[in-house]
């Protein structure tokens, strides 16, 4: 059984995923805490990558190297810079590019020097489970959050997601970030600080890769402020619905 490890930036993004644990062992490992255990019958591993993407890539290192997975779900949240990404929509990625890539002039605008490619895509068969996952998942969770005038109902996307070290919350900066990925042909639905780093370990590792984001913001100036109750009260409880169906669809 290949074993799954579900990631998650931050603490509210993980809550409730923590509880499904059954037999629930922590390790410490490179000042984080790793949770084994199993999930709907499969042998999973959760942890906190923390935020940014050299966290993220050290996570994904130790998991692969020191806990044996053998595939990787990031779940967590995004701004939305694509036309009709809105907050409380769901995207679940097709590919990641790091918006803030530039090695130029020794190598083309977002390459990843010495790759010979600027994208790095998600695992084709995880991904088609996801997007199930989400349909399925925000069926129940997303009426309810309809139903009580928090936001209108979600729309899940799927396409390219834009990573970089970097809280965008400026419309001028997502003018630029967009300008500029979409002179090279590239057209991101969302921005975040973590999956392009996954991703990229994982393909140096061979390993399959899929990842959804909750849309907590526009990226804009109010991107901080209803942040933390955005993650509490949405993102979480979405994230629980999601990734429970995902475990129940996945192949053993
Ligand atoms: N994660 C959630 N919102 C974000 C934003 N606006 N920029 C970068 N990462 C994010």
């Amino acid at each position: 059984m290949a074993k799954l490890a579900i990631v998650s930036a931050l603490l509210d993004e993980q809550k409730g995923l923590l509880d499904q644990l059954q037999q629930p062992t922590k390790r410490i490992r490179a000042g984080r805490s790793f949770w084994s255990g199993q999930w709907a019958g499969h042998d999973v591993v959760l942890v906190l990558s923390k935020v940014g993407k050299v966290a993220a890539a050290s996570t994904t290192v130790t998991l692969i190297e020191a806990f044996g997975v053998e595939r990787v779900l990031f779940t967590g949240v995004a701004g939305g810079i694509g036309e009709g990404v809105k907050v409380g929509d769901v995207v679940v990625a097709d590919a990641f590019i790091q918006h803030d890539m530039d090695s130029g002039p020794l190598f083309p605008r977002y390459e990843i020097p010495l790759y010979g490619r600027s994208t790095l895509d998600c695992d084709a068969s995880l991904s088609a489970i996801l997007f199930e996952a989400v349909k399925l998942g925000l069926t129940g969770v997303g009426d309810h959050f309809h139903r009580t005038s928090l936001l209108e109902a979600p729309n899940v996307h799927r396409g390219l997601i834009a990573s970089g070290d970097q809280f965008v919350c400026d419309p001028s900066d997502v003018d630029c970030l967009r300008a500029g990925l979409q002179s090279a042909g590239h057209a991101p639905l969302a921005v975040e600080m973590e999956g392009a780093a996954v991703a990229q370990v994982c393909y140096d590792y061979g390993i399959p890769f899929a990842a959804v984001r909750t849309i907590s913001d526009r990226a804009d100036a109010q991107a901080h402020m209803d942040f933390s109750a955005f993650v509490q009260q949405v993102a979480s409880p979405y994230a629980l619905a999601i990734v429970s169906q995902f475990m129940k669809k996945l192949q053993k």
